[in-house]
């Protein structure tokens, strides 16, 4: 096995000095500076997604009910309420960053990586579903990658979003095997 040397080991000592200063910014040390603002705009664009998933599966939950499918229509009530506890999650991350959450409803949908529906069939419902949901794993995914060290706090968020993420999209599939 290969140790590392001492110098590979060392903290890095110039980071620790320079979070004494800026106290303004919280918890966000200099270290990180450069990539704040682009991880502010993913967790901003994950936020509209997550908002664009409420609404849907809201529509669908409300849908789903009329057409007394209660079943379906229960796992879309809990989806809806597992997106927005989500939204919540990211928002309150882009604050700690010192960012500010963007909520503005009329650019919900460009921002949003995930696509909204107003269908009217149940199997079109669970497919565009599983559709939104397989998206948003693959933007998680590519988000944890890019952070990778840069942002920890962020990126292990991300990762137990992702998890709630790849559940969501196995359920669906069960649902369109039925
Ligand atoms: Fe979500
Ligand atoms: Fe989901």
């Amino acid at each position: 096995m290969n140790n590392l040397s001492p110098t590979e080991f060392a903290l890095d000592e110039a980071g620790i000095a320079a979070a004494r200063n800026s106290l303004d910014d919280g918890a966000v040390t200099p270290a990180y500076g450069p990539h704040r603002d682009a991880i502010i705009k993913l967790l901003n664009d994950s936020l509209a997604t997550e908002l664009v998933c409420v609404l849907r599966y809201k529509r669908h939950y409300f849908m789903a009910s009329g057409m007394s499918s209660p079943a379906i229509a229960d796992e879309f009530r809990a989806h809806a309420k597992e997106e927005a506890e989500h939204a919540d999650r990211l928002a309150q991350r882009i604050v700690q960053l010192g960012g500010e959450p963007d909520f503005c409803p009329s650019t919900l949908l460009e921002r949003s990586h995930a696509e909204y529906d107003d269908s009217n069939d149940l199997q079109t419902m669970v497919r565009k579903n599983l559709i939104a949901e397989r998206i948003a794993v693959e933007t998680y995914r590519q988000m944890i990658t890019l952070l990778a060290d840069k942002d920890p706090t962020t990126r292990r968020l991300l990762e137990d979003i992702l998890a709630d993420e790849e559940e969501h999209a196995d359920e669906l599939s069960d649902w369109l095997e039925k």
